[in-house]
């Protein structure tokens, strides 16, 4: 296949003889699914809404009912999205490969769409609702401003993690031991802006890992990287497929 960009045969060697994979991904990959990427100029959601404004627990102790609108949006423009060749490229790579481990920083389930199983979703789901006084996880009703919990009848509020809040234990806990124990390491569709999810490609690099970025637009981070592939998901994985399935 004429390759469209330069993918290193050093870098195909590297993850044919990788023992275990790791991707991070980032908003990026769903970008060709027509979901908007939070900072990207001009179409990004931070471009088009203030992000404290809407993304915080402040936010939605002031006004829970501004917060769903916003959310129940983006779950419908999620919904009527489509899994990219990006998505369903990272799904097939793990079959190919020994063991990979998938962290995603994004909340549409596009990975699980797309046939990708084990995701580690860093920052929680769109879909997932849970009381936000006693944390029992629910699915809120549609009909109404602002859902309320069954048990205690708290306010419910979306699965998702907001500014200021931590990452979920058990997807820290995991995806620092896939960073610590993987031999390469792909960040892929992020601008590596929040922590700790952006600190993972450095915990991988402290670990002997070999760690790429993958990103039409490299990052104030490429310099630390192996490798830095200048393109977007959606092309290059599967160029990745096609070199790796020989
Ligand atoms: P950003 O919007 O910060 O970055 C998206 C990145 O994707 C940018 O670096 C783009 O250059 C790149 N990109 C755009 N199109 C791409 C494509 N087709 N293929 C590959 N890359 C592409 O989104 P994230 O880095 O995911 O947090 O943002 C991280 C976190 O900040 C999000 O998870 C969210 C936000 O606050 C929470 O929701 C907690």
């Amino acid at each position: 296949m004429a390759r469209t960009r330069d993918i290193p045969d050093a870098l195909i060697t590297a993850l044919r003889d990788a023992r275990h994979v790791c991707i991070l991904t980032g908003a990026g990959v769903s970008a060709e699914s027509g979901v908007p990427t939070f900072r990207d100029a001009q179409e990004g959601l931070w471009a088009n809404y203030d992000a404290q404004a809407l993304a915080t627990p402040e936010a939605f102790l002031a006004d829970p009912a501004l917060v769903w609108r916003w959310y129940r949006w983006r779950r419908d423009l999620v919904s009527e999205a489509m899994p990219n060749p990006g998505h369903y490229s990272i799904a097939k790579l793990a079959g190919l490969l020994p063991r990979v481990t998938l962290i995603t920083q994004n909340v549409d389930s596009l990975h699980q769409r797309a046939g990708s199983t084990g995701v580690i979703e860093f920052h929680g789901n769109l879909f997932d609702d849970r009381c936000a006084s006693c944390d029992t996880p629910t699915t809120a009703d549609d009909t109404v401003d602002i859902p309320v919990c069954p048990d205690c009848g708290g306010n419910l509020r979306p699965g998702v993690v907001w500014f200021g809040e931590g990452i979920p234990e058990a997807a820290l806990r995991n995806s620092s031991a896939a960073a610590v124990s993987c031999d390469v390491f792909l960040s892929v569709g992020t601008s590596s802006t929040v922590y700790p999810a952006a600190g993972l490609a450095d915990l991988a690099r402290d670990n002997a890992a070999t760690i790429v970025e993958i990103n039409p637009n490299p990052t104030m981070h490429a310099g630390s990287f192996d490798f830095v592939i200048a393109g977007k998901s959606g092309v290059v994985f599967p160029e990745l497929i096609e070199l790796l399935d020989v």
